[in-house]
């Protein structure tokens, strides 16, 4: 059974499968497991620490698929400068760029005339039609189940989709609590073209920088086990709920401010969490979709059983309909 939208056709891959952008996580390995398996993976530019770091990684995705990738720039993160590593990327003429976590204005001019793909994470229908006014070919819209940072309006999945699928021409990618096939039809019956998954691909083989520790918290967790953090800075974002996390909503409740939150919600802590596998004295990001996550495929083995569930469910439906 072909699963062929106007995302498929866009980035010229088999299936509208798309890998997220995962801080510190999504590196070349994951990146060519995705694309190989006929989806579209991702390279995490901004937790690489210079732009040479992003020109190995794309040197070495290259080698290891002959398939369309992407790199994603999360462009918010207290003023890092992005620009060095978006030029690399124009250098390297990467297939797709995705931009999410400001406004995407001043990286999508700068792929004017560029033969790449561009993609906006939005996270309401306000900016969505931004995006696509800006020049986006495509939006991956991301409901609040997700794991991660997060739109500041709280707007489930399944509200948001058909919302932005009414409000814009171009396809639309749903995100935000997919983990298998029925994520995959649900959201394509809403309207979308294809869906994109951050927590499902981090409890895969070769997310090879996931402690294990991490991707088990991920299999443990139930549709309770996540919490939002950083809100009150206007930066929500969905992790594992633990002593750590705990320790910030209380800070935030006490009215604390950055400064003194900064430890706390630091790279640092985020990586002795999912890189060192200390699970109290950090946090690991992970969507609510974790509790239908119950073990840890080959990228391969996860593509084509969301793909084989997808396919009986179409059938089923068909039957039903008879
Ligand atoms: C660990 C983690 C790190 C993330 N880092 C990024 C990032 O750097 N850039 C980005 O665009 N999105 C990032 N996201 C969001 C994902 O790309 C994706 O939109 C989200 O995970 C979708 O929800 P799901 O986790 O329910 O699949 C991250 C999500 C997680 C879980």
């Amino acid at each position: 059974m072909k699963w062929q939208t106007r995302v498929t056709k866009l980035f010229g891959i088999e299936y509208p499968i798309i890998q997220g952008g995962l801080a510190h996580l999504a590196y070349a390995d994951l990146a060519a497991a995705v694309s190989n398996a006929g989806g579209l993976g991702q390279i995490t530019a901004m937790s690489l620490p210079h732009p040479e770091h992003l020109r190995k990684e794309i040197q070495k995705v290259k080698r290891m698929t002959s398939k369309p990738f992407g790199i994603n720039f999360a462009i918010g993160q207290h003023g890092r400068p992005y620009e060095e590593m978006v030029e690399v990327a124009i250098e390297e003429q990467v297939p797709v760029v995705s931009v999410t976590g400001g406004n995407p204005k001043h990286v999508l001019d700068k792929l004017v005339g560029q033969p790449m793909k561009k993609l906006v994470l939005v996270a309401s229908k306000r900016q969505a039609i931004k995006a696509e006014e800006l020049g986006a070919d495509a939006v991956i819209v991301v409901g609040q189940e997700g794991g991660g940072h997060l739109g500041r309006a709280d707007t489930g999945t399944f509200v948001l989709i058909p919302q932005v699928v009414d409000a814009v021409s171009i396809p639309v990618i749903a995100s935000g609590g997919i983990i298998d096939g029925r994520g995959f039809v649900a959201s394509l019956a809403l309207g979308a073209e294809g869906i994109e998954m951050g927590t499902r691909f981090i409890a895969t083989k070769e997310c090879v920088d996931a402690h294990p520790m991490y991707q088990n918290a991920i299999l443990a967790a139930d549709e309770t086990a996540t919490v939002v953090i950083k809100r009150s800075l206007g930066m929500p974002a969905r992790a594992l709920k633990n002593q750590w996390t705990e320790e910030i909503l209380k800070l935030e409740k006490a009215g604390k401010g950055y400064e003194d939150l900064k430890t706390y919600i630091s790279g640092v802590a985020n990586k002795r969490f999912i890189h060192d596998g200390d699970a109290e004295n950090g946090f690991g990001w992970a969507g609510q979709g974790a509790a239908g996550i119950t073990d840890i495929p080959t990228v391969h083995e996860l593509v084509s059983r969301i793909v084989n569930e997808g396919n009986n469910i179409r059938q089923s439906l068909i039957k039903k309909e008879k």
